[in-house]
């Protein structure tokens, strides 16, 4: 299902979000980032993939390929590290950013707790930084984050939290506990007087698009880009609306069925919870509350919202992995290909139309994790994670 976003502009990038979030501070941004262990100093790379734009009827198709961000698997590796390290300055001014994540303060630092909820991927990227810079950190995981993710949060010697319900439940309590204990909350998502740190956190995932920015040989003319409670998508899109202004690229959101949120939103026209059962193989994008400051950036530079349902995931996740069309074979998580599953959904309706997009387009996609849930990932594709990058190192040759 699709929507178009009534409230869309085509106009330059407005003062009052650029005093919030502009490509100056991302820059910043991944200067302090860049010599933190865990990261890739290097670009992600952009694959180009021309056999699969040709069977779907696009003129260029690109996947930035957000696997390869880091140890930790996904584009996570870029906001909550950046946010703990805003952090820590603002408390120690004194210290030096690009050497917090080296841990060279995990003295001070032993008594600087932090805490977060997260459906996987946000809380890991947090444990990594958090135990790099020597901060304790707890996180806390709903009834549905695997087993699995669970281990790779608590492999960073997180403690871990467990409760029922679903992600919304989990940030409730991670407030509380937080409150009970004089412990500071380092979460993606907004809420009533608390933005500061989601801010800092999609300053971070903007670096995408700085680095996409020079890396597509020629402007997309779309962007598409995965919703979970909006915070990846308000990053990317704002750096694009930026530098381009009103000759941005049109931006389309793509979320679970069941979790709906950002499309909800798009149609009330303020942030909205989501209306369906809120869990989803797309464990990342299982968000039911839209972030609210993410919404004052997406409110009107996302120009379509976007539903796609599990089994798009599941099998463009296989498709991806075995080489799209004999394309570079990618490790893609199950909320990594959501937009190649819309592509696909679209191209299947025959609706791509509606996007403007046609054989003309150029289309950027964002591969935001890889195999993030091994068994899961290798369940779904019968093969392994070793043999798939075997094949693309065989295939960059
Ligand atoms: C792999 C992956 N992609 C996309 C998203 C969505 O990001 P956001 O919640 O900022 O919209 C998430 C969020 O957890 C994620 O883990």
């Amino acid at each position: 299902m699709l929507t178009a976003n009534r409230n869309a502009q085509r106009a330059d990038y407005p003062p009052r979000l650029k005093a919030m979030l502009n490509m100056q501070m991302v820059q910043q941004c991944w200067q302090q980032l860049k010599s933190w262990p865990l990261i890739n100093p290097l670009q992600t790379p952009i694959w180009d993939m021309p056999n699969t734009a040709t069977a779907l009827g696009v003129g260029a198709l690109w996947i930035k390929d957000e696997s390869k961000r880091s140890s930790l698997d996904s584009f996570k590796a870029l906001g909550a590290p950046n946010a703990l390290v805003n952090l820590i300055k603002k408390h120690h001014p004194e210290l030096h950013s690009e050497r917090i994540l080296q841990g060279e303060y995990c003295d001070l630092l032993a008594s600087f707790s932090v805490i977060t909820a997260t459906d996987g991927n946000h809380g890991r990227a947090l444990a990594a930084a958090a135990q790099s810079a020597g901060c304790p950190c707890t996180i806390v995981l709903h009834a549905h984050v695997s087993q699995e993710r669970e281990d790779a949060i608590a492999k960073y010697g997180a403690n871990i939290v467990r409760v029922s319900g679903n992600y919304d439940d989990s940030v409730r309590e991670a407030k509380q506990l937080a409150n009970m204990n004089g412990w500071t909350v380092v979460s993606d998502t907004s809420y009533d007087g608390y933005q500061t740190i989601p801010l800092d956190v999609m300053q971070g995932y903007a670096v995408i698009a700085m680095e996409a920015m020079v890396q597509c040989p020629a402007p997309p003319t779309h962007v598409i880009l995965q919703g979970g409670v909006g915070a990846l998508a308000a990053g990317v899109a704002s750096y694009y609306w930026e530098h381009h202004g009103a000759h941005r690229p049109t931006m389309i959101v793509a979320e679970p069925t069941q979790a709906d949120c950002l499309f909800q939103s798009a149609i009330a026209g303020q942030p909205m919870a989501a209306t369906g059962s809120v869990d989803s193989f797309m464990a990342g994008l299982a968000c039911g509350e839209t972030s609210p400051i993410a919404w004052a950036f997406m409110a009107e530079s996302i120009d379509y919202f976007a539903l796609i349902e599990d089994s798009d995931a599941e099998q463009a996740v296989r498709q991806l992995a075995q080489g799209s069309h004999g394309d570079m074979p990618i490790v893609a998580g199950e909320s990594g290909v959501a937009g190649l599953a819309l592509l696909n959904r679209c191209a299947m309706l025959g609706n791509l139309g509606d996007m403007g997009i046609d054989d003309q387009s150029r289309v950027l996609i964002i591969n935001t994790e890889g195999a993030t849930a091994k068994g899961i990932f290798e369940g779904v594709t019968g093969t392994t994670v070793a043999e798939i990058l075997h094949n693309q190192a065989q295939g960059a040759l």
